[in-house]
């Protein structure tokens, strides 16, 4: 049996969307350990460059692997878009990011073939969605689009404000003009606008919500790699960090898991 399967699982993301990952990661795999960091310092991430993202990502591998993980989820959409293959390159742990699940979930979920996807600029232009989903079916048509507005809005607390569907309306309206009957929710802050997503997209277009869909995934991967905890008896503990100060932490850890959490720590990252 692996010693390091009793290590806590790593999650980060560019702040506290991530959260809706962690969430779903603990209610699936209640026994594992979480340690979760949110670089809210730098957040966000969707609108900077490449390789940004990516010396980002690394800051953060390297404050998990620190802290002794035996895998880490990269519950951030734009890091798992642009940094996946450079984690696995530089860090000796298996890392999983949130886009296969997502491209998976939405192959499996498609009716028509015609899927939509929503996310962060910077996700949207690495073409990372439309890459995942083509190589695994060619025959399906995909529409992507970014949605810059979003992450603010959320992180506003304005979820269910009527700004909210008007700007939905907006962003979905050429993807529903062309009838898609799945969409991709490929950003870690849309799970919590579900409801006005649902109001705005119908009853009829499945919504493929990331923060699920790589729980399951990782649960799989860990399994298959006998990295889960079968064993231990009590609940699974989770650690969260930020980057910046802790004060908003429980606010928005609220408003993102519906339930209250232990409170954050404020931690500087190591330089890579
Ligand atoms: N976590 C980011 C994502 O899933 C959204 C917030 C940001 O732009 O950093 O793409």
């Amino acid at each position: 049996m692996s010693a390091d399967l009793h290590l806590p699982i790593g999650i980060f993301d560019s702040g506290l969307g991530g959260l809706t990952v962690a969430r779903a990661v603990h209610r699936l795999m209640p026994r594992e350990d979480l340690v979760y960091l949110g670089d809210t310092a730098r957040v966000p991430y969707g609108n900077k460059s490449p390789a940004t993202v990516v010396r980002f990502a690394c800051e953060d591998m390297q404050f998990l692997m620190n802290h002794g993980v035996k895998a880490v989820v990269v519950a951030c959409n734009t890091v798992s878009a642009w940094a996946l293959p450079t984690l696995e390159q530089r860090f000796q742990v298996p890392v999983f990011g949130v886009i296969l699940p997502g491209a998976r979930a939405a192959l499996a979920a498609t009716r028509s073939g015609r899927i939509g996807v929503i996310a962060t600029n910077a996700t949207i232009r690495s073409q990372a969605y439309n890459k995942a989903i083509l190589a695994r079916d060619d025959t399906v048509r995909i529409i992507a689009r970014a949605c810059p507005l979003l992450v603010p809005l959320v992180e506003e607390g304005w979820m269910d404000h009527p700004v909210a569907v008007s700007v939905l309306r907006e962003y979905l309206s050429p993807l529903l003009k062309w009838d898609i009957d799945t969409l991709v929710l490929g950003c870690t802050h849309y799970p919590v606008l579900k409801k006005a997503i649902r109001e705005v997209a119908g009853p009829r277009v499945r919504l493929v919500d990331s923060a699920d869909t790589c729980a399951e995934f990782v649960k799989e991967r860990l399994g298959y790699l006998k990295l889960l905890d079968t064993r231990r008896r009590r609940a699974g503990v989770i650690e969260s960090f930020v980057t910046d100060e802790v004060e908003r932490f429980e606010d928005f850890a609220e408003r993102f898991l519906g339930e209250k959490i232990v409170p954050a720590r404020k931690v500087e990252l190591p330089s890579v």
